[in-house]
């Protein structure tokens, strides 16, 4: 039994002092934003502890789809490194970057470089920087980290699956699926239409699908909404489930679901997975994190 953590849009505060040079740019705006929206719900020490809660259930992997920061100002870069590092072992924890953490052009080759050691594929030396789509393998599991993360003008929080992209993360999932692993996709947009609005969605949703289709792959993760659903795809072998999560910061009271997190347990074998998943959620009277739901995928 493989136990898979997944947390995603961390969006890690409070906003450190921001320059004004960084302040001129597309991050005024973010900057307003989340002064008006996110200050209020993203503080407190809810991450912190839905980091305990996961920590006690010792899962044997995190994955992170992205959204560590707000507005990618090199000091928030660095403190997600930090925070990052305080957080385990990057061996056992798998992030791919989002648009928040690519939020101005340069940003992401910083926030790539900053945050390597979590994803960089198996193999790959850490003096290079991470390429996308990458390859790790954990026990019975692949995971295939992709990024749709590139700065985008205001009011815009789009995301892109391109064409490269697309063929090399085909290749890995045929690779992966031909040795029988249990095939995980990490993305920060969700690759389902509709499922997030015009300004904030992903171009290449259904070459992101016909993918699925020819070659199959077991779960797909993503983040962005901020919301606990589950989609399911067409895929080789049968519908592959799309699950997206609550923001991990997110408090109780806001127009978004409490923070949570996804367990999935993985058995059985290649043409035999069983695939469960519980997420628990900061929904207790106290702000204490409860089980929420529990089912099979
Ligand atoms: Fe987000
Ligand atoms: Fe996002």
């Amino acid at each position: 039994m493989f136990k898979l953590a997944h947390i995603s849009d961390v969006h890690l505060g409070p906003l450190p002092a921001i320059t004004m040079r960084e302040l001129m740019s597309k991050r005024i705006t973010g900057y307003v934003n989340w002064q008006r929206n996110r200050k209020k719900h993203l503080f407190g020490d809810t991450l912190t502890r839905l980091i305990e809660h996961i920590r006690a259930q010792a899962p044997d992997h995190l994955a992170i789809t992205g959204d560590l920061v707000n507005l990618a100002a090199r000091t928030e870069i660095d403190k997600a490194q930090m925070w990052l590092e305080n957080l385990g072992d990057p061996q056992e924890i798998s992030v791919v970057p989002g648009n928040h953490d690519a939020y101005v052009p340069r940003a992401l080759s910083r926030s790539l470089k900053a945050w390597r050691p979590f994803l960089t594929a198996d193999g790959a030396p850490l003096s290079e920087t991470p390429q996308f789509p990458y390859l790790r393998v954990r026990g019975p599991v692949a995971l295939i980290g992709c990024s749709t993360a590139h700065a985008t003008p205001p009011f815009s929080a789009n995301g892109t699956f391109g064409p490269n992209q697309a063929e090399r993360t085909r290749q890995l999932l045929k690779e992966a699926g031909e040795r029988g692993l249990f095939r995980v996709v990490l993305i920060h947009h969700p690759p389902v239409r509709g499922a997030a609005s015009n300004y904030k969605r992903m171009t290449g949703i259904r070459r992101f699908g016909k993918m699925l289709r020819e070659v199959g792959a077991e779960l797909v993760l993503h983040g962005h909404t901020h919301l606990n659903t589950v989609y399911h795809l067409e895929g080789r072998d049968g519908p592959v489930p799309v699950v997206g999560i609550a923001s991990a910061s997110q408090g109780q009271g806001g127009r978004k679901p409490p923070a949570g997190y996804n367990l999935f347990s993985i058995s059985g074998e290649a043409g035999n997975w069983q695939l469960t998943r519980e997420r628990f959620a900061m929904e207790g009277d106290d702000g204490a994190f409860i089980l929420a739901q529990s089912d099979k995928l």
